[in-house]
């Protein structure tokens, strides 16, 4: 089996997105990335994007280079990535949650390893993933 592979960036919105944008959005998204056996999360606040995205790594970057030509963003900037050692959002071919515009700060703001993501470090001792789980656990339930 192939290694696994993460990446994450942020993005801004072009234009706020309502429920029925972010609903079209994650209903094309949850196929593909199903047909490409890729999981991760989706999280959206403030007009910012934070997405982790998880699978082979040419899986993963087709669905990058699909997702950098979304009109909804712009201003894409990847965060960290790597080689992952499991997948941590098997359950969602692409998890989402609102968060308040703090949590989206945090977690763009954490230390990913944006100032050098050539390096491809383990994305599993990475600090912005840590927070990202934090949050995922606790408000996951009230993830669509
Ligand atoms: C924030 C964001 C996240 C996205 N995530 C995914 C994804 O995980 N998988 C995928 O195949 N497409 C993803 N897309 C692309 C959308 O599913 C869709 O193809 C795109 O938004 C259509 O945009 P258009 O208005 O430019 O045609 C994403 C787009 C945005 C803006």
């Amino acid at each position: 089996m192939a290694p696994l592979h993460a990446l994450v960036y942020q993005s801004h919105a072009t234009r706020p997105m309502d429920a029925s944008d972010l609903d079209v959005l994650l209903l094309d998204a949850r196929v593909n990335n199903e047909l490409a056996n890729v999981t991760g999360a989706l999280v959206y606040g403030n007009q910012q994007f934070v997405q982790y995205l998880e699978g082979t790594r040419a899986d993963v970057e087709q669905i990058y280079a699909r997702i950098t030509r979304a009109s909804q963003h712009h201003r894409l900037e990847i965060l960290e990535q790597g080689r992952a050692d499991a997948r941590r959002f098997q359950r969602w071919h692409m998890g989402f949650s609102e968060a308040p515009q703090s949590v989206v700060q945090q977690l763009s703001q954490a230390q990913w390893q944006r100032d050098a993501p050539w390096l491809e470090d383990d994305i599993a001792s990475s600090v912005g993933l840590a927070r990202l789980l934090a949050f995922w656990k606790e408000d996951a339930v009230l993830a669509r």
